[in-house]
């Protein structure tokens, strides 16, 4: 019998802290930095992030989407055989957020402590960083290594920001989302596909890196806006059409496209091209901004929860990032 990986629950988390563009102005204009609200709604479509205070982590980000997913799943933790955290904002060098996680989630109660053994490690592909944990997560469940999964993705984005660089601090945000994969005879995932093309590395970076006991060089993100823009148009289309073939479906099928959130001009383009209504794409951006790996997640949650994205329904997961990576998955929920 063929064996599908299906998501069972969703769940979500954002930090309490909502910045919106106004509150931005007045931060940056404190550094002699202008910016205004109506630019950054008319090149973005953002009109609020959320950011975490000084004590928050990633890892307690995942934390908290990882019960709401789990609760929604109806699974404990101790039902859990494999852990995938994708983030690029980690809590520490190492060891993974998912291991950090996967200990938060051992001390929820006594039996939860039997999540200790299960596999659990990060993937780092940027703001498509879920979308390739999904597929991993999926391969694995397919291929008959586990059965129930947690896929996570976490951000601190805030920690990496440059509040001197107004090309970029206006555009991220901190969130999380997961979900809850299970093997099932039921079709699920039914298609995923991944790039990466390590010839734009430079367009989108945070280039410090630990040497010596010291950070060195810049530890601050870096991006080429424009180059990413361009790259993120062209690529995301290939992308979507692959996933839809492999899964023999056409765009019409499709009843949600959740797109990787970082720019309402690329999503709107996207779904242009693949000849989708913008009624039928799931958009958080305006109140997220860009969360990195954990905006498709976010974004899948939030239909779910409003009653939006409902079971049995279609949908197609794209996000493009630094690397540059980017991937599509096609799934029935
Ligand atoms: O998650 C990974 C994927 N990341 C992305 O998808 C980001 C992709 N890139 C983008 O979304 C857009 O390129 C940006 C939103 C980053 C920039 O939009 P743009 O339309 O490409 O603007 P631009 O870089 O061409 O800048 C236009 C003008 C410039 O001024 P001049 O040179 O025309 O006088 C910038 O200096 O806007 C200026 N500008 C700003 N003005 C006010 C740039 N940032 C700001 C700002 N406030 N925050």
């Amino acid at each position: 019998m063929t064996r599908f990986a299906r998501i069972t629950g969703t769940g979500s988390f954002l930090p309490p802290r909502r910045v919106s563009n106004q509150d931005l102005v007045n931060q940056l204009a404190a550094l002699g930095v202008e910016t205004s609200d109506e630019w950054i709604v008319e090149r973005t479509g953002i009109q609020a992030r959320h950011f975490v205070d000084d004590h928050t982590h990633t890892s307690d980000l995942a934390f908290e989407a990882s019960c709401r997913a789990l609760r929604a799943a109806g699974r404990q933790p101790q039902d859990l055989d494999l852990i995938i955290v994708a983030t690029s904002t980690p809590d520490m060098v190492f060891p993974s957020t998912a291991s950090i996680l996967q200990r938060k989630l051992a001390q929820l109660d006594a039996a939860s402590a039997g999540i200790a053994g299960c596999a659990a490690f990060d993937v780092q592909a940027v703001c498509t960083g879920f979308v390739y944990a999904l597929s991993v997560a999926d391969a694995m469940i397919r291929a008959g290594n586990a059965r129930c999964a947690l896929v996570v993705g976490a951000e601190t984005f805030s920690r990496l920001l440059d509040f001197n660089d107004r090309t970029t601090c206006v555009l991220f945000g901190d969130g999380a989302g997961a979900v809850v994969l299970e093997a099932s005879e039921r079709p699920g995932i039914a298609a995923c596909d991944l790039h990466a093309d390590g010839r734009h590395v430079d367009i989108l970076c945070v280039p410090g890196h630990v040497h010596n006991g010291q950070v060195t060089g810049d530890p601050v993100l870096k991006m080429d806006g424009q180059a990413v823009f361009k790259l993120a148009v062209g690529l995301l289309e290939g992308a979507a059409l692959k996933a839809l073939a492999q899964a023999g479906w056409q765009a019409q099928d499709i009843d949600w496209l959740i797109p990787h959130q970082a720019n309402i001009r690329i999503i709107t383009s996207t779904a242009r091209k693949l000849k989708l209504p913008m009624e039928r794409v799931m958009l958080t951006v305006h109140d997220h901004g860009n969360t990195s790996a954990a905006s498709i997640p976010l974004a899948l949650d939030h239909g779910v929860r409003a009653g939006q994205i409902k079971p049995g329904q279609k949908l197609l997961l794209e996000g493009v990032g630094g690397g540059f990576t980017w991937g599509a998955v096609a799934l029935t929920l």
